[in-house]
This record gives structure tokens, C-alpha cells and sequence, in this order.
């Protein structure tokens, strides 16, 4: 009985460290393919890619491609997007 019970919490233990390892790392891994995927079906990824701004002005590029020109995001995909390109774009 006793064996019984601390396995089950050792598996218990393994699904929910699983879980938030992976919830984690998740917007990490995400934020490029998301970028690339969202991004990219009005206009070439080059047009983002080849710009350098700083993290103000990725936020106003983003949320004008969101708000006026009319990009399929929610504001929580336009904050890893605006993340990951003040990141890796920036001036
Ligand atoms: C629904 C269509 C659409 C989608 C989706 C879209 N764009 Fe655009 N984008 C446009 C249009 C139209 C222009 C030209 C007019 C303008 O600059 O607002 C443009 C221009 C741009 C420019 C050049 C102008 C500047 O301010 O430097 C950048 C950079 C850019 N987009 C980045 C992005 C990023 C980043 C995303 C993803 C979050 C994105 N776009 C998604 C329509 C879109």
C-alpha cells in the first residue's frame, strides 16, 4: 500500500513538472514560427526581417499591421512577436 501511494505521487510528481517545463519553454521556442507564420502572408518576412527598430517602434509597427492594416493576432501573440523582433531586429 505504501509502495503504491509514492508511486503514484512520483507520477503525479513527473506529469506536472512535465507540464510546466514545457508551458515554460513554450513562448520561447514559439515566438519565431509565430512571427514567421503571421507575418508573412501579405507581405514578404523580408519586409519585417530587413528593418532594425527599437522596441518602441516595433510595438507601433505591430500594432498598426494588427489594428489598421488588419494582421489575424491577438494581443498576446502581438507581445511575443514585439518580444522576439525588439530582440533579434533591434537598432
Ligand atoms: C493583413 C496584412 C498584413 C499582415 C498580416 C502584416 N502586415 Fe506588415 N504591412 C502590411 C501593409 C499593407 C504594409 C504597408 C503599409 C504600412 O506600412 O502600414 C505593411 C508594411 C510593413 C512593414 C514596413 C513598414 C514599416 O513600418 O517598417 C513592416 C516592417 C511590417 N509590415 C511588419 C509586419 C509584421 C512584423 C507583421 C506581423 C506582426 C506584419 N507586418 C503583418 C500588411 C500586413
Amino acid at each position: 500500500m505504501k509502495k503504491l501511494g509514492v508511486s503514484i505521487l512520483g507520477i503525479a510528481f513527473l506529469v506536472v513538472s512535465g507540464m510546466s517545463v514545457s508551458s515554460a519553454e513554450k513562448p520561447r521556442v514559439d515566438a519565431k514560427a509565430l512571427f514567421e507564420q503571421k507575418c508573412s502572408t501579405c507581405h514578404s518576412i523580408d519586409r519585417p526581417k530587413s528593418k532594425k527598430k527599437t522596441a518602441k517602434e516595433w510595438e507601433s509597427t505591430v500594432m498598426r499591421m494588427k489594428n489598421v492594416n488588419g494582421c489575424p493576432i491577438t494581443d498576446e501573440e502581438a507581445k511575443v512577436i514585439i518580444d522576439y523582433l525588439s530582440k533579434n531586429y533591434s537598432k
